[in-house]
């Protein structure tokens, strides 16, 4: 297994899951900063020609986990893996968010759902060719989905 450390931090107004977006479709317009330390800043090259990226990063403030949770958008359980629960055997998260400028070795964000603070795994470009996909099934997201602009969390998966 490659030995994993932050690349960067995101910075953004949440300093409490209390109240917050669970996803960046309810976080659109919130603005936030990727903060990539110097010694990664030349991989940054050519990300201005992009308008999406998705950022992999660490649920930092997120401990142990449970096989079967109920998140924020159910009242019932599921598997953990069928969820987008910060509390996870591998406590890792995605976002795509936009870019909206890059100054040197910090990129200007929009969308963001994540802590201040977060520590930066990695940075890929969107490409809607290579990620989405047609005729996709949701499985029990599919009554809740159209919830989560408007749904905000607490924080239930320290
Ligand atoms: C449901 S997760 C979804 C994150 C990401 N878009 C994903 O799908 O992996 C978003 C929630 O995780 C929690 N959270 C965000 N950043 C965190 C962090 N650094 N450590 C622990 N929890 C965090 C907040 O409660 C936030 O509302």
């Amino acid at each position: 297994m490659a030995d994993f450390h932050p690349i960067g931090t995101i910075h953004s107004p949440y300093t409490d899951p209390a109240g917050m977006p669970i996803q960046p479709a309810g976080a659109v317009g919130v603005r936030g900063t990727v903060e990539v330390l110097a010694e990664y800043a030349d991989g940054l090259r050519d990300l201005d020609g992009f308008s999406h990226i998705i950022l992999l990063y660490e649920f930092h403030r997120s401990h142990g986990f449970d096989l079967q949770v109920v998140p924020f958008l159910d009242s019932t359980p599921h598997g953990v893996f069928a969820t987008r629960v910060p509390r996870r055997p591998n406590p890792l998260g995605m976002s795509v968010v936009r870019i909206d400028r890059i100054e040197g070795a910090v990129i200007h964000i929009l969308d963001v759902d994540v802590l201040d603070g977060t520590p930066l795994l990695d940075i890929k470009p969107y490409v809607p060719a290579f990620d989405p996909r047609g005729d996709v099934r949701i499985g029990w997201f599919e009554k809740k989905v159209e919830a989560v602009s408007e749904h905000r969390s607490d924080d239930r998966f320290r």
